[in-house]
């Protein structure tokens, strides 16, 4: 493992990626052995509002819901050595990509649609999979949101068959081989 406790992030790190791409899971972990600040957007803007994820969407539907992203990425630019774990549609914009670079790395965790589709199938709070719970729709979304998933990351790990610590070492090594490069 490396020693990696001392370093501190002189910017944030944000986790994009599918749903059930793992992204909760790496900020905790990355929160816990490298004593970054965690936030989860999700859990932020549930906490902010007073509904969950669900309700917001069927109170007040979609756009909203990602206006509340977008403000809360603005709120978050004069943090920095915070993890921040995104919403699986957050990048889909491109003002909220241009809000996280300002003062941030983006990171893009990629699985493959089985491996997603076996860490979401039992959950009920993503509005979008509700109904949706299977392979080919995961894919299909998948495949829809990869551009700009890809356009927005600084870099991308593959997450499949790899432990989370192994996942967080590969990340914090290639954030320090990117900023060698800066
Ligand atoms: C969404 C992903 C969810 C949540 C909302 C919409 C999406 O977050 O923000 O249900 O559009 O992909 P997770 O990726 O944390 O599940």
């Amino acid at each position: 493992m490396m020693q990696q406790t001392e370093h501190s992030f002189s910017y944030n790190i944000f986790l994009i990626g599918f749903m059930g791409s793992g992204k909760s899971t790496i900020s905790d972990y990355l929160s816990e052995h490298y004593a970054m600040e965690k936030i989860e957007m999700d859990q932020t803007i549930v906490q902010n509002e007073g509904m969950s994820i669900s309700e917001i969407f069927d109170a007040h539907g979609e756009e909203y819901f990602r206006n509340l992203e977008t403000n809360l990425l603005i709120q978050l630019q004069n943090k920095k050595n915070v993890v921040i774990s995104c919403g699986g549609g957050t990048p889909m914009r491109e003002n909220n990509v241009r809000q996280m670079k300002k003062n941030g790395k983006v990171v893009l965790l990629m699985a493959s649609p089985e491996t997603i589709y076996e860490r979401v199938k039992d959950s009920h709070d993503r509005p979008l999979l509700e109904g949706n719970k299977n392979t080919a729709f995961i894919s299909d979304l998948m495949e829809q949101r990869r551009p700009k998933y890809e356009a927005a990351a600084d870099l991308t790990i593959q997450t499949d068959g790899k432990e989370c610590a192994a996942i967080c070492e590969e990340l914090i090594q290639k954030l320090m081989e990117l900023e060698k490069r800066l």
